[in-house]
């Protein structure tokens, strides 16, 4: 049993971590400042001994006695990280200086939710970890890259300077249920505008894809990372590599829906990448890992989640 950190700890990716981490046995503690995330993502969670929920905001140092820390804490759509775009570059830098300062003087291992979005607007396809991205760093979502992108340098700074023991991931698109039903994500945004019966926005003219990975196969992904062989610190990418076009999601979620729901075209956002895939091998040589859930299973699930929540 270890004593386990999980910043971000209430948000949709955190609090599926924290159910896996209690059911495995393990302490932990759940630190967030509800910026983004949600008492209900974690209210099942509060009687058990095991689980503690700190209410703070990493940009503030912490003490904390801990084995493992999962750094999450940020908000990830980009309708929140625009919302305040210094605090979001904040919580980034200062938020991964303190979780280090606190893995140093711990001696705890950590491992950073890093992202996709440090390829940018990518010039190759896939994309592979060892490809430097193409990102604008004055954008309107430069706040999120940029910070993301300086996070994994003091994580890999630290490494080389103090020798801690570091993990990066760099997590692709991820949907299931407790995404915040109104971020401006794709698959929560057209599964909350066909249960409504409006129509599915689709930025652009459609044909950009994404793919999509099942958040228990992301979770799988992290623990594995976390657990990996002393040594290997990543960056290593997780997420699904089967492609689809916005068109085909929009029309896949009308089907399963039912309704009359159509879709709507609009202005495609600043910035925004048209492709983005993940090239796995390396998370498949060295962690042995690849998703098995499809995107059907994952959308009747995330639906399922939707039809019974009450903010929708
Ligand atoms: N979901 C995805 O597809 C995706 C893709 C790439 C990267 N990520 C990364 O994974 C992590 C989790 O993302 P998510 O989808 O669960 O988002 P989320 O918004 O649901 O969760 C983020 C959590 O961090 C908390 N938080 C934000 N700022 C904080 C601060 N200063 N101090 C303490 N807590 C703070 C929020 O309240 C929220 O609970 C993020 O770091 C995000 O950048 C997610």
């Amino acid at each position: 049993m270890k004593k386990i950190l999980v910043t971000g700890g209430a948000g949709f990716l955190g609090s599926h971590l924290c159910d896996r981490l209690i059911n495995e046995g393990h302490e932990v503690l759940c630190l967030d400042n509800f910026f983004t995330g949600s008492k209900n993502n974690i209210t099942h969670l509060l009687g058990n001994p095991n689980f503690e929920l700190i209410r703070h905001d990493v940009t503030f140092p912490i003490y904390l006695e801990v084995d493992q820390i999962y750094n999450l804490a940020s908000p990830a759509s980009p309708i929140h990280y625009q919302s305040d775009p210094v605090q979001t570059i904040k919580t980034s830098v200062q938020g991964a200086i303190n979780m280090l300062g606190l893995a140093k003087r711990t001696g705890a291992r950590i491992l950073q939710a890093s992202t996709s979005e440090i390829y940018g607007d990518p010039e190759i396809h896939p994309q592979v970890e060892s490809y430097w991205g193409n990102v604008n760093s004055i954008g309107p979502r430069s706040c999120y890259d940029e910070g993301k992108r300086c996070a994994e340098t003091l994580f890999f700074d630290y490494e080389r300077q103090h020798g801690l023991d570091i993990k990066v991931v760099r997590i692709f698109n991820t949907f299931g249920p407790r995404m915040h039903p109104n971020d401006g994500r794709v698959v929560s945004n057209f599964i909350v505008q066909a249960l409504n019966d409006k129509d599915l926005t689709i930025y652009g003219n459609g044909i950009q894809t994404r793919s999509f990975c099942y958040v228990d196969d992301m979770i799988d992904g992290f623990l594995k990372m976390m657990e990996s062989e002393s040594g290997f610190k990543g960056p290593v990418n997780l997420g699904n590599c089967d492609e689809f076009t916005m068109l085909e999601l929009a029309n896949k979620i009308i089907k399963k829906i039912g309704g009359n729901s159509k879709i709507s075209f609009v202005t495609l956002p600043t910035d925004d990448p048209k492709r983005r895939k993940p090239d796995i091998s390396l998370a498949y040589n060295k962690l042995g890992w690849k998703p098995k859930i499809s995107l059907d299973y994952g959308l009747e699930k995330t639906i399922n989640y939707f039809r019974k929540s009450s903010k929708i």
